[in-house]
């Protein structure tokens, strides 16, 4: 649509003038300055109160602590544009806005979802959390439009790298598409956790590639007792999972996450350096930002130097949302309704481990971009920080209060409901792909 109406005003270049045509012409051309003026005059004095509503907004959340680094605001740039066309925004600062139109897809048209996210199968009985869509501060979120996704990932594939967030992405990125599309699964490994979807149609494949750490790691066995687990992390050397094969792909996303929180002991050189959560082993903790950091460091910098130059898309981290407790103390969540800027800050450590992942995005696309990549953030924290109501909650089974209303269930306060608030990660992934072409989409 958005192409038509773009390349849809050419006129004959080539006209044999009169004097009616020419003052004609005149007119118009006075006519035309005045709509120019007009416009530029009405977008400044919109401009004014929204930019100034912004850095409001912006101090407050300084205040608070929401949000580290006050350079990818986007304070400083609102609504400019660069010489190539490309729209400068902040995709991630922004606000929920209603939405009455709702989803794009439900779980009677899209055959992908999971059990454990299919929240209106599994009887969730309050549907609003579906009715919002996120807008960003100074440019407009279009909605996902898979006939044009398609088309331009003919003959290409992609690669989501990480732990099971990508897999909830990944459902609500084939849920978006399957209005168009559907593929089938032409691999899986036996846990399925890295599997692989083609699309016949475009010869287009899309592989979810478990690698939780992004570096290697081996689980010491403990014969099945999930508490006394703890896993070995090797900080130097990267998961083969998703390098060995890294040449195959022309789109890559990839987040490291919850799992760092876990317990494990580290070690580089193939010497233990120290441990996170490891009581009682005489061993020393090193917290879990410096080795987040230096999984990351390693994984960026593999990759801005590799011989594939894919588009590299890094997500940032995932919040959870469990209260009066955590995941595995009877935590729930049962928020019904987006939070508003500044009524939620948002865990310290999660705080931490996204601000390393700018740092060390930075410095990578640095590298990156001179070696010819394209690099983007696809800075999902804070947008999906406000979305409480998104999760699941006990709505990871099915009907899970059946016959029991004071049934205790454990709950799931970290993966998303599909539809829900996870597939507008995929329209600012859309948007990404296509910014600055000319397709009429970017400038929508
Ligand atoms: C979809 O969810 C509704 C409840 O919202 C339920 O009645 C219906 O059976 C579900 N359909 C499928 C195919 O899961
Ligand atoms: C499908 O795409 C791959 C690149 O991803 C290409 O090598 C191959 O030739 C394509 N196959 C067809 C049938 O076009
Ligand atoms: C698992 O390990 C914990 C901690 O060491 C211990 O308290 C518990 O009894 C163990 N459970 C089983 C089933 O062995
Ligand atoms: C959420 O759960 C808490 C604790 O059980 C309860 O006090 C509160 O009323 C619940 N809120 C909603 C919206 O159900």
């Amino acid at each position: 649509m958005a192409d038509e109406e773009v390349g849809g005003h050419s006129e004959p270049l080539h006209e044999k003038c009169s004097i009616g045509q020419i003052i004609l012409k005149f007119i118009a051309s006075v006519l035309l300055v005045g709509a120019a003026y007009y416009l530029f005059v009405g977008t400044f004095n919109s401009w004014t109160p929204e930019a100034e509503k912004d850095s409001l907004s912006l101090e407050k959340q300084d205040e608070l602590n929401i949000r580290p680094f006050k350079k990818e605001l986007g304070v400083d740039k609102p609504h400019l544009k660069k010489d190539s066309d490309v729209e400068v925004c902040d995709l991630s600062v922004g606000e929920w806005i209603p939405n009455p139109a709702g989803p794009a897809y439900t779980n009677e048209t899209c055959n992908f979802i999971e059990p454990y996210q299919n929240c209106l199968m599994n009887g969730r009985p309050d549907t609003s959390y579906l009715y919002w869509k996120w807008k960003p501060n100074g440019c407009d979120l279009p909605p996902f439009d898979p006939l044009k996704f398609l088309n331009k990932m003919r003959d290409k594939s992609w690669a989501f790298i990480g732990d099971s967030i990508f897999r909830n992405h990944l459902q609500s990125l084939i849920c978006l598409l399957s209005k168009v599309g559907e593929p089938y699964e032409t691999y899986h490994d036996s846990t399925y956790k890295t599997r692989a979807w083609y699309y016949p149609s475009h010869n287009f494949t899309l592989h979810v590639i478990w690698a939780p750490y992004l570096v290697h790691y081996e689980t010491i066995d403990n014969h099945g007792n999930a508490s006394e687990s703890i896993t070995n992390l090797h900080l130097d050397i990267l998961d083969s999972k998703w390098t060995s094969e890294f040449n195959k792909y022309d789109y890559v996303v990839l987040s490291g996450g919850q799992w760092f929180y876990k317990s494990t002991i580290m070690y580089e050189n193939n010497q233990v350096i120290g441990c996170h959560n490891c009581p009682d082993m005489n061993i020393i903790e090193l917290g879990v930002g410096e080795p987040y950091r230096k999984a990351l460091q390693l994984s960026l910098n593999f990759i801005a130097t590799s011989e594939n130059k894919p588009f590299v898309i890094l997500r940032t981290w995932t919040p959870d949302h469990f209260e009066n407790g955590e995941w595995y103390n009877g935590g729930i969540c049962n928020r019904t309704e987006p939070f508003k800027e500044g009524e939620i800050n948002g865990d310290p450590t999660d705080l931490i481990m996204r601000s390393i992942e700018i740092e060390e995005f930075e410095k990578a696309k640095v590298i990156g971009e001179s070696n010819g990549f394209k690099m983007e953030l696809l800075d999902t924290y804070h947008l999906s920080l406000l979305r409480p109501d998104g999760h699941p909650g006990p709505y990871r089974t099915y009907h899970p209060f059946d016959g029991d209303k004071d049934k205790k269930v454990q709950n799931d306060c970290l993966h998303w409901c599909l539809p829900g608030p996870i597939d507008t990660w995929n329209e600012m992934l859309m948007k990404m792909v296509f910014n600055g072409e000319s397709t009429g989409y970017a400038l929508s």
